[in-house]
């Protein structure tokens, strides 16, 4: 049975975490999946992980899609999330209802997730609540601001800490099944966890959050550039570099492939 929005929310009130991993593709998906992370976020940091893009922001929906689709393919149990990539949905609602469209119809993944707050964002996820779709929001360190924001955390001061938490109350008002709360004080993210009905999934924001996402690149020590909030729970660069140079080392010998006909 695959995961639902509404059973996040009965597991934050449960008070169990929520374990969110991105995926880029069919055999990650595959492994994520039957280990029993819940949620599978084909985040948009596919753009830099994947496809080596400099930042977000290049990434078009129909890669968007076609990485979707691959995920999805590989799932059974997990609820698959997808991000709006830039100017997917910024520029209206009707934009943000059409893209979501196209990612639930053509890829089978159950929700999206978009970044921004008040004004614009709220009036865009309620219209696109409204047409059937869930959404995930997206606050704090909003990636595709990039050229605004660099990546340094937000909500350090009172002032910038109230803006947040009033996003987040008014974007579970405009029908947001979760909020991704992204590089803020881990007392800000505690203070939006406890004010909140909906479950707050986190990344550099603290341990207090309902869940905590990471991007499965910097999970498994694939990244060439990660984050200092991001921890690896493995060495695949080096696994690899090592799997690489000794095949290379055997078919240079000539040890590989072995002597049997
Ligand atoms: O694109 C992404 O990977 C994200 C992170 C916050 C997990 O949105
Ligand atoms: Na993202």
């Amino acid at each position: 049975m695959a995961i639902t929005t509404q059973q996040l929310i009965q597991w934050k009130q449960q008070q169990r975490p929520i374990v969110t991993l991105t995926a880029w593709d069919y055999a990650i998906a595959q492994l994520l999946d039957a280990a029993g992370v819940d949620i599978i976020l084909v985040g948009d940091s596919l753009g830099m992980v994947a496809l080596g893009y400099e930042t977000t922001l290049p990434l078009t929906l129909d890669e968007m899609i076609h990485h979707a689709s691959a995920v999805c393919r590989g799932v059974n149990r997990a609820l698959v999330m997808c991000d709006l990539p830039f100017l997917t949905y910024q520029e209206s609602s009707q934009q943000a209802i059409h893209s979501a469209g196209r990612i639930l119809k053509e890829t089978g993944a159950q929700a999206v997730k978009m970044e921004g707050g008040y004004p614009a964002m709220v009036e865009t996820i309620a219209r696109v609540v409204q047409a059937g779709i869930p959404v995930m929001a997206h606050v704090g360190l909003t990636p595709q601001s990039v050229h605004q924001l660099g990546y340094r955390q937000q909500g350090k001061t009172p002032e910038a800490g109230e803006k947040i938490l009033l996003e987040a109350i008014a974007l579970e008002q405009a029908g947001a099944f979760a909020v991704l709360l992204e590089h803020i004080p881990a007392q800000l993210a505690l203070q939006i966890t406890q004010k909140l009905s909906i479950p707050t999934i986190g990344i550099g924001a603290g341990v207090h959050c309902d869940g905590q996402v990471l991007v499965t690149a910097d999970l498994l020590g694939l990244s060439s550039r990660q984050p200092p909030f991001a921890k690896s729970y493995a060495n695949l660069q080096e696994t690899i570099t090592q799997a690489v140079q000794e095949f290379s080392g055997e078919v240079r010998s000539r040890q590989f492939p072995s002597q049997q006909p």
